[in-house]
């Protein structure tokens, strides 16, 4: 049978060995309850508290600020409720390129009457109108911006820094959805005014359903899950103390390495995009992430051109043991088609795959998908 290919990346990615071996033994030896206040638990409450500083360190704030979730979908809907229920926001700035993570969140607070929500403009490639923000929340009081630092789909980044300091400036709310770019790019949170950023363990090499959501201590918050005293009483539930210990350790990892896995990555990525080129007639990239140094260098939308198996064509690449994904990971099999690439108003008779890449992708791999794509696309 042929090699598998694993070229989405943006989805989900395989858990680093490193990680593995050490959250063993918190499945298997250190097996208490945390909140036990014997040695057994006072042993995995210590190790949580340890993980919460490294996480805090990697991203040089306070671990008082660092609360652990089941993943980056809690700490999105947690950062935008708490910002309506708790710190008054009554109007959102956002887009509709957001992942369902924010945008159905959004939905439900506006049908609820709780909020308004402006969606900023953007063009084909994706870039959104930003420039428009100061006017947007001089019109608006008490409004927050939701926008997401590096797109699942099509990799455009926003401009973080510039983002906040329009926030900070109006005294309005800044959330970003960093779930995409969390163990790929350096956050300092000392230099950046930002209210609550997120991530998601699984996108750098840690295991699933484990999160966590910073929020800057100048916002205080109200309990999101009630029950028991975890998480300083604002997350109750005994903890994924397995999991969390792998995220802090998956987070250090990538950071520790970051610039090479960049290197590494961004080479694959600029390598696909010349073969596709040279060798897919009328090849053409969605959104920005053709621009390899000025996208999330992850993630690579490719457009085929009209084809007559192009409605085949991830069944057919995964015939050939290629793994990719047509939209965001998290709705195919909805079949809706991608509200991302919906609001980009492409030409409906291409098709679209998202390949995305991580520091275990090989050379071999990218060269080894083009020749398979090739082989789809030369044939008549
Ligand atoms: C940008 C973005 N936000 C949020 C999420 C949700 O993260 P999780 O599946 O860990 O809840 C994802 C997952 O694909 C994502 O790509």
């Amino acid at each position: 049978m042929a090699k598998k290919i694993y070229l989405d990346n943006a989805a989900t990615t395989p858990i680093d060995p490193a990680v593995l071996e050490v959250m063993m033994p918190y499945l298997t030896d250190f097996f208490g309850n945390p909140s036990s206040i014997h040695s057994h638990g006072r042993k995995v409450k210590s190790a949580i508290e340890n993980a919460r500083k490294t996480v805090a360190s990697v991203l040089n704030t306070s671990p008082g600020e660092i609360f652990f979730t089941s993943g980056g979908t809690e700490a999105d809907n947690t950062a935008l409720t708490q910002s309506v229920e708790t710190l008054g926001v009554k109007h959102i700035i956002s887009s509709r390129l957001e992942h369902h993570a924010v945008l159905h969140t959004l939905d439900h607070l506006e049908k609820a009457g709780k909020v308004t929500v402006s969606y900023l403009e953007n063009d084909e490639k994706g870039v959104l109108d930003v420039d428009s923000i100061p006017s947007l929340l001089e019109q608006n009081p008490h409004s927050m911006i939701s926008l997401m630092h590096g797109n699942n789909e099509i990799a455009n980044l926003l401009d973080l820094q510039k983002v906040s300091e329009m926030a900070r400036a109006r005294g309005a709310v800044f959330h970003s959805d960093t779930v995409q770019t969390m163990g790929h790019y350096t956050f300092d949170l000392q230099q950046l005014p930002i209210d609550f950023i997120v991530g998601a363990a699984h996108k750098f090499h840690g295991p699933k359903g484990v999160g966590f959501l910073y929020i800057n201590a100048r916002n205080k918050i109200l309990p999101f899950i009630h029950g028991g005293a975890q998480e300083r009483n604002m997350r109750g539930g005994t903890e994924n103390l397995y999991g969390i210990i792998g995220l802090a350790r998956a987070l250090e990892l990538a950071n520790s390495h970051l610039e090479e896995h960049q290197r590494h990555v961004k080479g694959l990525k600029s390598k696909m995009i010349g073969l596709l080129k040279e060798r897919i007639p009328e090849v053409r990239f969605n959104g920005r992430s053709e621009d390899v140094e000025n996208s999330l260098y992850t993630v690579l939308n490719v457009s085929f051109p009209e084809h007559r198996d192009n409605e085949m064509l991830l069944f057919n690449l995964d015939i050939e043991g290629v793994s990719c994904s047509g939209g965001s990971a998290c709705s195919s099999g909805t079949n809706q088609g991608s509200h991302v690439l919906n609001a980009l108003n492409l030409d409906g008779s291409r098709a679209n795959v998202r390949f995305s890449f991580s520091r275990f992708t090989t050379e071999e791999e990218i060269n080894h998908a083009v020749d398979i794509l090739q082989k789809i696309f030369g044939a008549a």
